[in-house]
């Protein structure tokens, strides 16, 4: 079953005079499995996009389902329901809370999911320890890097044990060595139990880790890319060479 599949999606922002089209007939596929780049220009749409994917802005109108269930018409009070049970998020400024511990960031996560003691104490450990950050379990947010707040928030996204992650410029305000790392996982996350992962973004350096990239235009679909090959060692050049 495809993770998520989008027909004819239309977002309209206000109405009359002063209505903005953010989407205009969009269709896409997401496969489980897959990281999917989501790429455009300032305003082209993309957080609409994600934001509708993610159960927490309505469309207009089209189809958005969410593993074969649709969500477009549910009302507020249906759609946090199926956030909740399918989706983690990632922002670009991490989003965490400052006066709380990375273990206790995760742990606020797990409560919605019903998970809170000791219970969620452990939980909420073995997450930070699956991105790496098992030593920091009692840091505080303002004394880790931004690489390090971004795996924390992995973590926390991965409380629900969600079927798809949504991540908006996830390495926007990274250095290109922590953005290499939060790729690293997300790429892994997408391909572990066939979780669909899917990353808005504007840094080229992160392009040859989608499976595809898609372009956005303007509200409209543009062209699409498979994974970029990644290039092949000479075999008589110098590298290549080396023994
Ligand atoms: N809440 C809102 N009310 C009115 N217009 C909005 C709202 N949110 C977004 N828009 C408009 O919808 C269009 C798409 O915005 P969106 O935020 O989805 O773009 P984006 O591709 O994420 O841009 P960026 O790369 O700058 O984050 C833009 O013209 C924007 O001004
Ligand atoms: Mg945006």
């Amino acid at each position: 079953m495809n993770a998520i599949e989008v027909r004819d999606l239309v977002k309209t922002y206000g109405s009359g005079e002063t209505a903005v089209y953010a989407l205009r007939e969009i269709d896409l596929t997401v496969n489980a499995g897959e990281l999917m780049l989501l790429m455009g220009a300032s305003g082209s749409g993309k957080t609409t996009l994600v934001s509708i994917m993610g159960c927490i802005l309505s469309a207009s109108s089209g189809s958005c389902k969410i593993y074969g269930k649709e969500t477009v018409g549910l009302s507020q009070k249906e759609l946090p329901a199926i956030r909740l049970e399918n989706i983690g998020f990632i922002f670009q400024a991490f989003n965490l809370f400052p006066a709380l511990t990375a273990r206790e960031n995760v742990e606020i996560a797990l409560d919605l999911k019903g998970v809170r003691g000791s219970q969620a104490k452990r939980r909420a450990a073995e997450l930070l320890e699956r991105v790496g950050l098992g030593g920091k379990l009692g840091s505080y947010p303002a004394d880790l890097s931004g690489g390090q707040k971004q795996r924390v928030a992995i973590a926390r996204a991965l409380a629900g044990e969600p079927r798809i992650i949504l991540a908006d410029e996830p390495t926007a305000a990274l250095d290109s060595e922590s953005g290499i790392v939060v790729m690293d996982l997300l790429k892994e996350l997408a391909h572990e139990k066939d979780r669909a992962v899917i990353a808005v973004t504007h840094d080229n350096r992160i392009l040859h880790y989608a499976d595809r990239t898609v372009h956005i235009e303007d509200g409209r679909i543009g062209r699409e890319e498979a994974a970029m090959p990644v290039l092949p060692v000479s075999t008589t050049g110098s590298i290549g060479a080396r023994q």
